[in-house]
């Protein structure tokens, strides 16, 4: 069958779910994971014999399940890395969030602690941009930090990752401190896309009501005992309240915004 005619039904089905650009891309994204080509070869006519393991895809794209959890593959400032459904597939807002630490700090060869690193992808890409640097990641999850070291050997570069509650444990001595906590309160739950909600851990995404804030203060508790500048990755919807909260604290902080123009990146220094 030729690919035009596996690329239409792609879109055709999948625009059920995304809209046409969303569903064009994911079309190109399997083309490239199954076959490795490229849209040159649909504007070519080419045939595949794969037309069952298209149609098999398709069955979970249409299922909501996100692209890098089949592909097990999610670019990350300028890396591939490993994803699977232990860990949050990590966003262009965190690549934007390595950037403006990496511009921030060129050169960097101090210690550096990410909280909640997940799929390990921002110590991971900041080994590869300060190789004297000493690169730590924790996770509560166990399963995430597999993922994590996976990560750090395929892409080469020195990594120690460690299971830590950040809520209920110290922190050793850092230079830097990183999280992008889960910052989604449970009450925002129907407002978001049925395949993250699906699919991604809820580990990685959610607070409780109450305490929105809680891992910022937990942080910003430890970080303050030993003077350690922390770079966040937050959600808009908080920016007031933890300005109130830093303001009452005392705290000098920076925000940086997203290329949404949001203010999500937020650098705090004692
Ligand atoms: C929003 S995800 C961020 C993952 C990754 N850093 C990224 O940017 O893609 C938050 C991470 O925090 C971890 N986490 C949740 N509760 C935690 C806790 N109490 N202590 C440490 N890590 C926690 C989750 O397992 C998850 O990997």
């Amino acid at each position: 069958m030729q690919l035009g005619l596996i690329k239409a039904l792609y879109t055709d089905q999948l625009t059920k779910v995304y809209n046409y650009g969303e569903a064009e891309n994911l079309f190109y994204i399997t083309l490239q994971w199954l076959e490795k080509k490229s849209k040159t070869a649909v504007i070519l006519g080419q045939d595949t014999l794969l037309v069952d393991t298209y149609q098999l895809v398709l069955e979970e794209l249409l299922l909501g399940k996100p692209i890098q959890y089949l592909t097990h593959e999610a670019p990350f400032y300028g890396l591939s890395l490993y994803v699977d459904e232990r860990v949050l597939i990590p966003r262009p807002e965190t690549e934007q969030l390595v950037h403006w630490i990496i511009h921030d700090n060129p050169e960097f060869n101090g210690s550096v602690m990410d909280i909640g690193t997940g799929s390990g992808c921002i110590p991971v890409a900041l080994a590869k941009h300060w190789p004297e640097a000493i690169l730590s990641g924790c996770d509560i999850s166990a399963d995430a930090l597999v993922v994590a070291e996976k990560n750090a050997n395929d892409q080469e570069v020195d990594v120690t990752f460690i299971q830590k509650d950040i809520l209920s444990q110290e922190l050793d001595d850092y230079d830097i401190i990183i999280s992008n906590p889960p910052y989604i309160g449970k009450s925002e739950m129907h407002d978001m896309h049925q395949n993250v909600l699906n699919n991604e851990p809820h580990l990685a995404l959610f607070v409780s009501d109450s305490d929105p804030l809680i891992f910022y203060k937990r942080i910003l508790q430890l970080a303050k005992q030993q003077k350690t500048t922390c770079y966040f990755e937050t959600s808009e919807l908080y920016r007031d309240e933890l300005d109130l909260w830093l303001d009452t604290e005392n705290l000098d902080y920076i925000w940086q915004l997203d290329f949404q123009k949001k203010n999500r990146m937020l650098k705090v220094r004692f």
